[in-house]
């Protein structure tokens, strides 16, 4: 017998869990069906993000700043640590703490809200009247089927390998490899300087690896504004002491048993490399394998993805998809957005997501974040537009941290003063950034932001100080 839903979720990522609980909020009858498992093969909600990406990592990048800052700023402070040593087994407990803690957390939501939390691997078989039906598998043996009204696929994005090279989690790491090593590797290699090689590479760094991060683009961070990348650049190779190689071209790697070796040229020149664990973080690919999407005909676009239009609907009658598995940025809160807009589309409601108005942070330290345009795109769209900028080197909060480093760079229209763009680098600049996404949510303009009073002493004094230097009445620059 089938089990009957108005709505079925497929995955449990911050995209699916979110979705369901919407769904069920609005009165729909909900599942959400996930396959993931964790180490010790136990399911665990919460997909890439809560198991394998933003909270482990976050976790592990806390541990290390603490790392460092024992080592290299208490002294400042006047105060002495003598002996400080690391326990990596120690710093993996409390990361899988606070995996196991949220993810409880997720199946009390479903509890609560009656969202059923179905385990296993779903597929499309069909359909059924005007219902679709997704068979659920465990460990090859079908456990389930259900019958939905609307299907939200949710099923997130893989690590994309490097071509001929196997990840073994040993020596080649993927992000789960690179949350889970037992100790500090000597060498640590990193192919890619994105998100994730920085975020990572900063880890292993600050714990005491040599950290050279092999990047193929000539620019740094090509998608961030240009000012803010440079400085970034600058910080993390001199002051996190990332080795990071632009305009790489990797030729043959091949793992032995106790390290990889890794050929590439840069400048013209053939360097050959050794490094005892190496991570690959070059891009993620969307989850469709094993879904039937070929069973029902499901569209897929030319990279792969699922194809939908702004309002995540697919080319399939009520069956949606969101979050990874579709264009747009793979961020754990476009994810949600998208589920929760989805949930309330099936309701009839008229949700609408901003994609212009979604915030970026990285994680390294010091941290960087943007929302909206760069000051690159505003020239390749001939926008006219005025800029201000302000660093944290003289913030007395900033001092007070003792993290004083970086800048913020407000850009807005040249006429209409309307804010277009919120730039930074500097201390807990992901909350920061969250001022720049409000401002330009209700449309404010760079005036807005100069005339309204921040806290002082505050970081956020830095966002205002770049506000009224757009306007060319700093009073600190
Ligand atoms: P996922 O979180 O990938 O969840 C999909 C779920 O569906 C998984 O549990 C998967 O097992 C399951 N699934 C797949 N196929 C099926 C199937 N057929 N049946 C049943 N279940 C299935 N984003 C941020 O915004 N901030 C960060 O700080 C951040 N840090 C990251 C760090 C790392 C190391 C990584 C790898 C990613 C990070 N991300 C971050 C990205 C973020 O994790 C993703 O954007 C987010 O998880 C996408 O959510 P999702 O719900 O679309 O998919
Ligand atoms: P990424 O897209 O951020 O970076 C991949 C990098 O690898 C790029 O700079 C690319 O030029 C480079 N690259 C690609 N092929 C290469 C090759 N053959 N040789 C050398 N370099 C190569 O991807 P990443 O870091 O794997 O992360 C995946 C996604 O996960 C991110 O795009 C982001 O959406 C998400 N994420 C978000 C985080 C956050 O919000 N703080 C943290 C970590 C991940």
């Amino acid at each position: 017998m089938s089990q009957q839903f108005d709505v079925v979720v497929i995955g449990g990522g911050p995209g699916g869990y979110v979705a369901a609980i919407r769904a069920a909020q609005l009165g729909f009858s909900a599942a959400c069906v996930d396959a993931f498992k964790n180490p010790e093969g136990k399911p665990s909600l919460g997909g890439t993000c809560l198991n394998v990406g933003c909270i482990p990592s976050k976790a592990l990048l806390q541990s290390s700043e603490n790392f460092h800052a024992v080592q290299h700023d208490y002294a400042k402070h006047g105060i002495t640590v003598s002996g400080a040593k690391m326990d990596v087994g120690q710093m993996l407990a409390r990361k899988t703490d606070i995996i196991n803690k949220n993810a409880a957390g997720i199946g009390f939501l479903f509890k609560k809200n009656k969202v059923a939390n179905i385990h296993g691997l779903a597929a499309f078989k069909g359909r059924q009247g005007d219902k679709w039906v997704i068979e659920v598998t465990d460990n090859g043996a079908v456990v389930d089927t259900l019958e939905a009204g609307h299907v939200i696929v949710a099923t997130g994005s893989s690590p994309r390998a490097l071509p001929g090279l196997a990840t073994d989690n040993q020596l080649v790491l993927d992000n789960e490899g690179a949350l889970a090593l037992t100790a500090v590797p000597k060498r640590l290699g990193v192919i890619g300087a994105g998100v994730i090689g920085l975020e990572m590479g900063s880890v292993w760094k600050r714990l005491g690896a040599e950290v050279t991060i092999l990047e193929a683009a000539p620019t740094f961070l090509a998608a961030a504004d240009q000012q803010i990348a440079k400085e970034a650049f600058k910080t993390l190779t001199k002051d996190t002491g990332l080795d990071i190689k632009l305009g790489v071209k990797i030729g043959e790697v091949k793992a032995g048993k106790k390290s990889v070796a890794v050929n590439y040229e840069l400048n013209g020149e053939a360097v050959k490399a050794e490094f005892d664990k190496l991570i690959v973080s070059i891009g993620r690919v969307p989850n469709t394998q094993g879904l039937g999407a070929d069973v029902v005909g499901l569209a897929l676009d030319e990279r792969g993805f699922v194809a939908v239009d702004d309002h995540c609907r697919t080319n399939l009658p009520n069956v949606w998809a969101i979050g990874d598995v579709v264009r747009g940025p793979m961020l754990a809160h476009k994810a949600s957005e998208e589920g929760v807009a989805v949930a309330e589309r099936i309701a009839g409601q008229k949700p609408h997501v901003d994609f212009g108005v979604i915030p970026w942070v990285i994680y390294t330290s010091p941290e960087i974040a943007w929302v909206g345009k760069t000051e690159e795109q505003l020239k390749a769209e001939g926008v006219e537009y005025k800029k201000g900028t302000s660093g944290f080197g003289a913030n007395g909060r900033a001092l007070g941290l003792g993290q004083a480093q970086g800048m913020v760079k407000i850009l807005a229209d040249a006429k209409t003063d309307r804010i277009l763009g919120l730039h930074m680098i500097g201390p807990m600049v992901s909350e920061l950034v969250s001022e720049g996404v409000v401002s330009m949510e209700f449309k404010a303009a760079s005036e807005d932001l100069a005339r309204i009073i921040h806290a002082h002493p505050s970081l956020s004094e830095v966002i205002h100080e770049a506000a009224l230097a757009a306007d060319k009445r700093a009073l600190h620059g």
